[in-house]
């Protein structure tokens, strides 16, 4: 099983490589997208440390001087009209545009700096050379990854609590979840701007798998309220309509951290390497005090506007688990929350949301499916608490899954039939990780 699940993962990285960056699918998704490159890169160092590197640095070489990195970085050699919205659409200020490849205006969960310390860490044994160039190239991503969290935890504190709050859905990668079911609900929606602009993905995907019309109209004119705004985050949270703390987003925020502390040690910055790690502990503490829920037991979205906690149960409340410095009540509620009938793992990894709720909905992208990259974020982690027997499990029915079902964008929580691009390239990258890699972040708590 293991060598043909091998040898598929890395034929899917072959054919959706462009040359220059890698493409999550040739058809739904014909440009770079931001965290699917993190994931991209973990499994592709295992194949191609030199690809890992560029996908990367193709990425970062459109970061715009404020630090933040665009969500997708636009192929020029993709027609506008082969994807919605396009870099027309977006039309960034010219000053974001320093490369030759256009940009949008808004951001994804910030993964490269645990990507580029995975990457480094894989690449590193495969020999002098790649050894070599990964040091190179770590000394490259270092200012620029620090650049990236000080746009998000500077200007993106818009809640001024210590987290950065997202300003679109799409920001989130979850896009569609149950978690901004209320946030979203206080955003205008004009069905007619449909008519303007025209969506692409249904041409390329099942309308029942994607999200509805009504909030593709939200997702639209959210990014007409931030482009009116020429993308500037001063006094945001008065004149957009939304702002949310995703505790996904912002435990990612806080790993990363940790992830720049690594990479800090290993080039010789001890004093900043400290410095991450107390941030990584200061974002921690934001997410407890101000997205925990005693009473739910599990870690909720926060709207910055109303001030209220979403009561959605979705898999992004168990992402804390990731961060070492998580006080041990919380680790232990999100643990009875991730075995419970809403997301418990048994044959099948955990879905997106409550399996148990009304509208858990088994096909629609973020409010039911099951998706590798937060899966393989739980298993990290379960790594850093120490629970080798649920993290084994969960490595288990990640690779059966995909093994059975081939290398979808996302699963049926029930069934595991595929759903979504059927090569889709974070699915393939992080199932070459899973085959090869069982350590234990470095991070981790000791068990
Ligand atoms: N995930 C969005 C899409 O479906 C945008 O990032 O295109």
């Amino acid at each position: 099983m293991s060598a043909e699940l091998w040898n598929s993962a890395a034929h899917v990285l072959e054919i959706n490589w462009t040359g220059d960056h890698m493409v999550p699918s040739r058809k739904l998704y014909p440009h770079q997208w931001s965290w699917d490159a993190a994931f991209i890169a973990i499994g592709l160092a295992y194949v191609n440390p030199t690809r890992a590197w560029r996908d990367l640095r193709s990425l970062f070489e459109a970061q715009w001087p404020d630090g933040r990195v665009p969500h997708i970085v636009f192929d020029p050699a993709t027609a506008e009209a082969d994807y919605f919205p396009g870099p027309g659409f977006w039309d960034v200020p010219a000053y974001a545009n320093r490369p030759a490849r256009g940009s949008t205006g808004i951001v994804q969960p910030p993964m490269h700096a645990i990507a580029a310390w995975d990457v480094y860490r894989h690449a590193s044994a495969h020999g002098a050379n790649c050894a070599q160039e990964a040091r190179t190239e770590l000394e490259w991503f270092y200012p620029r990854l620090v650049a990236q969290q000080q746009y998000l935890t500077g200007r993106r504190n818009l809640g001024g609590g210590g987290l950065a709050s997202i300003v679109h859905p799409w920001e989130s990668g979850l896009d569609n979840s149950p978690a901004w079911d209320e946030a979203m609900a206080n955003v205008p929606a004009d069905l007619s701007l449909l008519t303007t602009y025209q969506r692409r993905d249904l041409n390329n995907a099942d309308a029942a798998h994607r999200p509805t019309d009504l909030d593709y109209s939200r997702y639209v004119g959210l990014v007409l309220s931030y482009r009116a705004e020429r993308y500037d985050d001063h006094d945001l949270l008065d004149r957009h309509a939304f702002a949310v703390e995703c505790p996904s987003f912002n435990s990612i925020l806080a790993s990363a951290e940790l992830a720049l502390a690594q990479i800090a040690g290993e080039l010789g910055l001890s004093a900043e390497a400290a410095a991450h790690r107390e941030r990584a502990q200061r974002i921690t503490a934001a997410i407890v005090k101000r997205l925990w829920n005693a009473r739910t037991g599990t870690f909720h979205a926060l709207d910055v506007k109303t001030g209220k906690l979403s009561p959605a149960h979705c898999v992004s409340g168990l992402m804390p688990l990731m961060l070492p410095d998580l006080p041990a009540a919380a680790v232990e509620s999100i643990m009875a929350e991730a075995k419970s009938e809403k997301f418990g793992i048994s044959e099948l990894p955990a879905p997106s949301y409550d399996r148990t709720a009304p509208d858990f909905d088994t096909k629609r992208y973020w409010r039911g499916p099951l998706w590798i990259n937060v899966n393989w974020l739980l298993r990290r982690g379960l790594l850093v608490h120490g629970f080798r027997d649920e993290a084994e499990d969960l490595r288990t029915a990640m690779v059966r899954l995909v093994h059975r079902n081939g290398h979808f964008e996302y699963f049926h929580p029930e069934t595991g039939e595929g759903l979504g691009a059927p090569t889709f390239s974070w699915t393939a990258a992080l199932s070459l990780d899973l085959l090869a890699d069982r350590s234990v972040p470095a991070y981790a708590r000791a068990a």
